[in-house]
């Protein structure tokens, strides 16, 4: 009988493919410092590049690797250059990027606990460690009321986490009924614009989402936030949620966990902590004075696909009580129906997220903290926040500079003292030079450049440089 006829890639084929794209991947890394580190391509010019209509027959894997050179990589912001010092870090690694493959390879959609008891129980068992590595709260591991959970991103956990605030504080009847315009949640006016977000999504409305003021730190004001709860409930609102931050995105300010926490347990409000970058230096036992309170909390989440090595995307969401996330989440339809889910001793991660399907995302975190162990990422986040503190001694230490905000881990954020204009054009002409990659935020109404330390393999000489190349612009402006 003739063979059925096949498009597929072979096993063999794969092999060869598979050894040739790893090839690839490691000649990328290896000469990453080459490319500008911001891509330099116009808008438009990569689709003008590629033909308008697919291919009707397949083509050869050497011809897909060739325009991956030819059009892509020009088109690539270059996160994993040890120049990146733009945003947050998206630091990927050797481990990390073996887990995802490894994830891609097993093709598992891990739904519920029997659609693959690995990707359920490994992922269960790694947030347990991570609890004891963050120094995170006991009610956070699944032995306890509560439990870990990897969803996609911060902007996920933190939507879960107001549903389930809004549900708790409605005895459960808003999934029914709907939101009465009347619940409201409190962030501060730092806070990642994910919380407008989510009080969008979740139905209570941008209005009910009060920005409560920061002090000199960046840091959320207790007392006005309980000055607030308060006037919302002589004004017949319903107070439900406060999102608490370790390390707000433009400027790393650190709200204070334990006082805002003070004011939750009193009007009973659901305490989110969003530590999504700064979360990650909790490995080290010296900088957790930072989430001091955090044992208050009723969830938290930090993103590993930011600064622990971990390739896009991974984050990593625990509450203390899981019942009231499942509660939240849970639908059942017939053909989800099963034994083991029906004997209650699995967990079926489908009702701890918004969507149905999940990849076997705790791979790569596996694979991470088997590689490095503590000891290593220890030493890595410790080398990061040594390099940004370096830095930051720098720009104090040079007369046309200021720092314009507390710089407790990897984030520095500094001005040239020639005003906006000046700052808008250091960070222009550094960009554009390919050199190395900076963005900006505003503190106070003034334009601020923030130079946030921790790619992989960012190392002392990589920061110098990029010290030199901003002393070297603010030179030429004068
Ligand atoms: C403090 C904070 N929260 C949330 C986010 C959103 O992250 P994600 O892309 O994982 O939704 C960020 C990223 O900028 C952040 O810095």
């Amino acid at each position: 009988m003739p063979d059925e006829k096949s498009f597929h890639m072979t096993p063999e084929e794969f092999r060869q493919r598979g050894h040739a794209m790893v090839d690839w991947i490691a000649d990328y890394h290896s000469r990453i410092e080459s490319f500008p580190v911001l891509s330099q391509v116009k808008p438009g010019q990569i689709r003008a590049a590629l033909p308008e209509n697919p291919p009707a027959q397949g083509e050869s894997f050497d011809a897909l690797l060739k325009d991956v050179d030819r059009v892509i990589l020009p088109g690539v912001t270059h996160w994993q250059s040890p120049n990146f010092f733009a945003y947050f870090p998206c630091n990927a690694s050797g481990p990390g990027i073996l887990g995802d493959l490894l994830s891609s390879g097993l093709g598992v959609q891990g739904m519920l606990w029997s659609t693959s008891p690995a990707c359920t129980e490994l992922e269960t068992h790694v947030l347990d460690w991570l609890v004891g590595m963050l120094g995170l709260p006991e009610k956070f591991l699944s032995s306890s009321s509560g439990g870990g959970v990897i969803q996609d991103t911060a902007s996920s956990a933190a939507l879960c986490a107001l549903l389930a605030a809004r549900e708790r504080a409605t005895n459960y009847s808003s999934n029914k009924k709907g939101c009465d315009g009347k619940l409201v949640a409190y962030a501060s006016t730092q806070t990642h614009s994910s919380l407008e977000k989510a009080a969008m999504i979740a139905g209570l409305g941008v209005e009910n989402l009060r920005l409560i003021e920061v002090d000199e730190k960046f840091a959320m004001h207790p007392e006005a936030l309980a000055r607030q709860v308060e006037a919302d409930k002589k004004a017949g609102l319903t107070p439900c949620f406060v999102c608490a931050t370790i390390g707000t995105t433009s400027s790393n300010g650190m709200d204070p966990i334990a006082a805002i926490a003070e004011v939750c347990r009193q009007h009973n409000l659901w305490l989110h902590v969003d530590a999504a970058m700064s979360g990650t230096a909790m490995l080290c036992p010296e900088f957790r004075y930072l989430q001091n309170g955090v044992e208050l909390a009723h969830s938290y989440n930090f993103n590993p696909h930011k600064w622990m090595f971990t390739s896009f995307d991974c984050n990593c969401f625990w509450v203390a009580d899981r019942n009231a996330l499942i509660q939240t989440l849970s639908i059942l339809p017939e053909y989800l129906r099963n034994q083991a889910s029906e004997s209650g001793s699995v967990i079926d991660y489908r009702d701890w997220h918004i969507q149905l399907g999940r990849r076997f995302r705790s791979l790569k975190l596996w694979f991470v903290i088997r590689h490095y162990g503590v000891e290593g990422l220890q030493h890595h986040i410790r080398e990061h926040v040594h390099l940004a503190q370096q830095f930051a001694e720098w720009v104090r230490n040079d007369d046309g500079f200021e720092i314009a905000a507390p710089a407790p881990l990897n984030l520095v954020c500094f001005r040239h003292k020639g005003g906006d204009a000046a700052n808008q054009i250091i960070m222009d002409r550094l960009n554009r030079s390919g050199d190395l990659y900076l963005t900006h935020t505003k503190l106070n109404g003034k334009m601020t450049l923030r130079m946030c330390v921790g790619q992989t393999n960012t190392q002392t000489r990589h920061v110098k440089r990029a010290w030199e190349r901003i002393q070297e612009e603010a030179q030429k402006l004068a």
